[in-house]
C-alpha cells in the first residue's frame, strides 16, 4: 500500500488532493477513512494513457472500454460515484468485501479501508477487465485483492459469505445469489434500475427480504450476462422521432398510440414550482413508483417535427393510459423558480394530463423536501398481502417495495410548496 505523503507528492497528488477536497466541499466525502483511501489510491495507475485532468475530474468516470457501437461497458467510475458508494456500505477494517464490476482503483480503494485484516475481491465478466485489473492491483501495491473473471449473477459462493457486496454495474434486478453470499446483517449496495431511473441502495440483510434505504442518484454501464435487461422502445408515431422507454411493465396495447400526436396537445401547469438547485431526485422517483404507466421519452434531434416539446429532448419524465400519452416539462417562473407542467396528447388528453399533474401536486404536498421511500425486496413469489407497500415493482427474482412516508411526516417545514393553486 502506498503512504500518504508520497500519494501527495508530483502532478497527480496535487490533482488527487484537490479532488478529494472538492468532495469534501461538495459533501460526498464525510467519513475520514473514504477520505483517507481516496488521497492514497493513485487513481491514475488504474486508467494509463488518460489525461491526468480527466483522470482526476471528481465527476467524471474514465471510459476504458466500448463496444462496437461506441458505447460504454466499462470504465473507472467517477470519483463521486465511488465515494457515495464507499460511504453508504459504511466499510469497516476487517471487513470481507465483494466488488461486482472491476477496474482495479475501487477494490483498491476497498482495500485501504479494510486493512490487513480485511478481504477484497473483485469480479467481472470481461476477461481483458479482470486481466488489466490484476495488473494494475499489483502495479499500486495492492496485489492482495483476488481477482476473478466469471458472471457474478450467482455471487462468488466458492469464497464464502461476505460483509458487504458492492455491485459497481447498472443492474435491473436483485438475483438471489448476492444475498446468498452476504452474512446475516451484511450490507449490499446496488445500483438498482427502476422503471428507467438509477439509484444507488444501500440494503441490509434482513429475514427474509433486503431493508433499503439511502437511494442516491447514479448512473453505470448496464450489467452484462445473466442479469442483462434489454428496455422496451415504443415509438409513438410510427417514426423514431418520439421514444417512449419502458423499463418494467409496457402498455399492454402500444398501438394505441399510434394516433396519439394527431390530436391538439394539451398544456397545464401544476403550480408547484422548486428552486433552481433544489434537488428532484424524490420528485422523480415518487412519479415512477406511483404513477401508472410511467416511462420516459427520448426525442431523435435530426428527426424532431416539433410535435412535443420537452425541455430535455433526451430524457423527459413520461407515462402512458390507454391511447393517451404525456411528459412533464419545466418553465421559469418571475421569482426565477422552476414550475413544473404537462403536455399530453391522445383522446383523453385533459384527463390524464390533470391525473398526471395531480401526483406531481402530491409530492409537492407530501414528500416534498423529505427523505424519500423505505424501498425493500422480496423473493418474487411473496404474495402482496406480504408486502409492506401497495408500490411494487416486480423483477424476475424479486419484488422491490416503495414505501412513501406519511404525508404528516414527510415534509421538511423549510421546504413549503410555492405557488400552490397560482
Ligand atoms: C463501471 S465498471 C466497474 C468500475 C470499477 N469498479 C472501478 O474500479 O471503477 C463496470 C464493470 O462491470 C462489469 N460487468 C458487467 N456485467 C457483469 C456481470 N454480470 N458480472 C461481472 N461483471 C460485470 C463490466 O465488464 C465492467 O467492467
Amino acid at each position: 500500500m502506498t503512504d500518504m505523503a508520497t500519494a501527495a507528492s508530483g502532478q497527480a497528488g496535487r490533482l488527487r488532493q484537490q479532488a478529494v477536497d472538492q468532495l469534501l466541499q461538495d459533501g460526498f466525502i464525510t467519513c475520514t477513512d473514504v477520505e483517507k483511501a481516496m488521497r492514497t489510491v493513485p487513481r491514475e495507475q488504474f486508467a494509463p494513457g488518460a489525461e491526468l485532468e480527466e483522470v482526476y475530474a471528481p465527476y467524471d468516470a474514465v471510459i476504458t472500454k466500448t463496444d462496437e457501437y461506441g458505447v460504454a461497458v466499462s470504465s473507472v467510475s467517477a470519483p463521486q460515484i465511488q465515494a457515495m458508494m464507499l460511504e453508504q456500505a459504511q466499510l469497516q477494517p476487517g471487513h470481507r468485501v465483494l466488488e461486482i464490476g472491476s477496474g482495479g482503483y475501487n477494490a483498491a480503494l476497498i482495500s485501504e479501508i479494510v486493512g490487513d485484516a480485511g478481504e477484497v475481491t473483485t469480479v467481472d465478466i470481461d476477461a481483458e477487465v479482470t486481466d488489466r485489473a490484476r495488473r494494475f492491483l499489483a502495479g499500486a501495491g495492492y496485489p492482495q485483492v483476488r481477482v476473478v473473471c466469471a458472471d457474478a449473477d450467482d455471487g462468488v459462493p466458492q469464497y464464502g459469505l461476505y460483509d458487504r457486496i458492492i455491485v459497481t454495474a447498472g443492474a435491473w434486478d436483485i438475483p438471489p445469489g448476492w444475498a446468498d453470499n452476504l452474512a446475516e446483517g451484511g450490507r449490499l449496495v446496488v445500483p438498482l434500475r427502476i422503471r428507467n431511473l438509477t439509484r444507488s441502495i444501500a440494503f441490509t440483510k434482513a429475514a427474509g427480504h433486503l431493508a433499503g434505504s439511502d437511494p442516491q442518484v447514479c448512473g453505470f454501464v448496464p450489467m452484462q450476462g445473466s442479469g442483462e435487461h434489454a428496455e422496451t422502445l415504443v415509438l409513438v408515431n410510427g417514426t423514431e422521432e418520439i421514444g417512449l422507454r419502458f423499463d418494467d411493465e409496457t402498455p399492454a396495447d402500444p398501438r394505441l398510440l399510434d394516433n396519439a400526436v394527431r390530436t391538439a396537445r394539451v398544456e397545464v401547469w401544476t403550480g408547484v414550482t422548486v428552486a433552481p438547485q433544489e434537488l428532484i431526485g424524490t420528485l422523480q422517483l415518487y412519479l415512477a413508483t406511483t404513477l401508472p404507466g410511467f416511462c420516459t421519452m427520448a426525442v431523435d434531434p435530426d428527426l424532431d417535427t416539433g410535435l412535443v416539446a420537452p425541455n430535455n429532448p433526451r430524457f423527459s419524465l413520461a407515462a402512458v393510459e390507454g391511447g393517451n400519452f404525456a411528459y412533464l416539462v419545466t418553465r421559469r417562473t418571475p421569482e426565477n423558480d422552476v414550475e413544473y407542467g404537462v403536455h399530453a396528447f391522445g383522446p383523453e388528453g385533459e384527463v390524464f394530463a390533470a391525473a398526471v399533474a395531480e401526483h406531481v401536486q402530491a409530492w409537492g404536498r407530501e414528500q416534498r423536501g423529505g427523505p424519500g421511500p423505505h424501498i425493500d425486496a422480496y423473493p418474487a413469489d411473496t404474495p402482496d398481502g406480504q408486502l409492506p407497500s401497495r408500490h411494487v415493482i416486480t423483477k424476475r427474482y424479486s419484488r422491490i417495495t416503495f414505501s412513501w412516508p406519511e404525508p404528516d411526516t414527510a415534509q421538511s417545514q423549510d421546504h413549503p410548496i410555492r405557488g400552490q393553486g397560482e
